[in-house]
């Protein structure tokens, strides 16, 4: 395993919950984490395992999985109290042939890197503790890889496009992003004014600020059109297919996140729709 500190990392001592099983640190979530793993699970699956070179197909022998903002590996279930694997170990045992985590908190990096250490596929694990901007400047993807990207950020202001933007120059990619659209954005919207400066997490998350005519309708109909500017911003980096995206609730009346998927290629889609059916039609996964 490579283990790199870049000069962002964030040093901080650990002062949320920690595993009764190892003593490590744990993320705090509620229970929706599943609803959010499950769709994710299914379809680095079906990508690692239906991109592998066979003797049927030529494939990609290089795979990758990228996880910006991974955080420490397990989470703890608040509702519950339950420790359940966070979403780097839950990929771990996929057929990719790098996994790459970064995470700004040292006390997580630490913890993901202890707990991956002795997995077997620890050979083929990175972790950056640092910024992701950081990261992502530093990385390196093998050139002819397929790189399939998750964006888990806690705010949209945490993963601006240029983020995205950059990915896409360093490696051909797939990407599932989280986007917190009732807390970030339909429940902010007050905060949001055609004077916003440059630093505002709707300019920030987009690129640029062509959401600034479209303020004024209702949080849903501003959000529905915020997420239609996204999609095209992300075409015009080459992802042009992402139609559809899952929503994780955190009850049944209270949509939380959206987890957004982005392919350049067809097939990419077709991968993802048969990610959302199959997971788990009981959930409530709607488009
Ligand atoms: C939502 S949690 C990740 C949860 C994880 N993906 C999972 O499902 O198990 C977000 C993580 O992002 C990290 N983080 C926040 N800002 C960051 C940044 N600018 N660069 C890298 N990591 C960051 C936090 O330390 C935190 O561990």
């Amino acid at each position: 395993m490579d283990f790199h500190t870049l000069p962002s990392a964030d040093p901080t001592p650990w002062t949320g919950p920690v595993s009764a099983q190892d003593g490590l640190p744990l993320r705090d979530s509620g229970s929706w984490i599943e609803e959010k793993h499950r769709a994710l699970v299914y379809f680095a699956e079906m990508f690692a395992t239906g991109m592998k070179p066979s003797e049927y197909k030529r494939g990609w022998p290089h795979r990758v999985y990228l996880e910006l903002f991974s955080g420490p590996g397990i989470c703890h279930v608040r509702d519950t109290g339950a420790e359940t694997p966070g979403s780097p170990l839950q990929v771990i045992d996929h057929e990719f042939t790098r996994f790459i985590f970064v995470d700004i908190a040292t006390p997580a990096a630490s913890a993901l890197a202890q707990r991956l250490s002795k997995h077997l596929n620890s050979d083929k694990v990175e972790i950056w503790n640092g910024d992701c901007a950081e990261a992502i400047d530093r990385l390196v993807i093998p050139s002819g890889a397929l790189t399939f990207a998750f964006i888990d950020p806690t705010g949209i202001a945490h993963a601006p496009f240029e983020l995205i933007r950059k990915l896409r120059q360093k490696t051909r990619c797939d990407l599932l992003i989280n986007i917190q659209h009732a807390m970030g954005i339909k429940m902010n919207m007050h905060q949001y004014k055609p004077d916003a400066d440059s630093d505002c997490a709707l300019t920030r998350f987009l690129g640029d600020e062509t959401w600034k005519p479209i303020l004024g309708p209702s949080p849903q109909t501003f959000f529905a059109n915020y997420l239609e500017l996204y999609r095209q911003k992300l075409a015009s980096v080459g992802l042009g297919y992402s139609k559809n995206h899952v929503t994780v609730n955190m009850n049944k009346r209270l949509p939380l996140y959206l987890l957004l998927y982005a392919s350049g290629h067809p097939l990419g889609q077709e991968f993802w729709d048969k990610a959302v059916a199959g997971s788990d039609p009981q959930t409530g996964f709607n488009f």
